[in-house]
């Protein structure tokens, strides 16, 4: 099932963000990037060791940043490491810091000239980011973008949960 915007560049989707047929996904890693459970695992897991072997030579990535390797054995040709905040009640700067993550994945996706771009539900997880506040700030990052870039041209919003699913269905409808 998915849903798609009015004009197009932003699709709702279940699934497993590993299988997905884009240019980039975008990872929600931990400051290591050395991998970890949720997408993390997944990502690391099919992507392969040589995604493990790039990670090390990054030297971590701070909370609401953003780094970029090679896909390797995913559909995606690159994968984009970003780092979403550890929600703390809300009072300390999470809003902000998650926004970046959207921003900033998707300036280093312009920088490839990417057409096509998937999330997760960056925080979501692990971190307990409130899922519907997570998903209006996502939305609302990437219509700012939009607004003046022409790339990444379609942003994949990929809904592992049922949770998530409903947040975008409720915010996209
Ligand atoms: N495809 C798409 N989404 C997925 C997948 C998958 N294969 N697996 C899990 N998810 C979803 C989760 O259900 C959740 O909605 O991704 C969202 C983010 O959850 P987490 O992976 O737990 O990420 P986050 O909350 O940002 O926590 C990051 O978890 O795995 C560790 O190394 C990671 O320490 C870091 C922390």
């Amino acid at each position: 099932m998915q849903i798609t915007a009015d004009d197009g560049r932003i699709v709702a989707l279940q699934g497993d963000i590993t299988r997905l047929d884009v240019d980039v996904i975008v990872n929600a890693a931990n400051g290591s990037l050395l991998g970890g459970s949720g997408v993390d695992g997944a990502i690391h897991r099919a992507a392969g060791r040589e995604l493990y072997e790039e990670c090390r030579t990054l030297g971590g990535c701070l909370t609401g940043d953003a780094k970029m390797t090679q896909g390797y054995r995913l559909p995606a040709a690159n994968i984009i490491h970003t780092v979403g905040p550890v929600w703390r009640g809300g009072h300390d700067g999470e809003d902000v810091l998650l926004a970046s993550c959207y921003s900033k994945s998707l300036a280093l996706a312009a920088g490839v000239s990417a057409s096509t771009i998937a999330f997760p539900a960056i925080s979501c997880g692990v971190y307990r980011f409130p899922v519907l506040q997570a998903t209006q700030l996502a939305i609302s990052t990437v219509r700012r973008w939009q607004a003046s870039h022409d790339a990444p041209h379609t942003v994949f919003f990929c809904c592992f949960t049922s949770e998530v699913w409903a947040a975008y269905e409720q915010l996209l409808a």
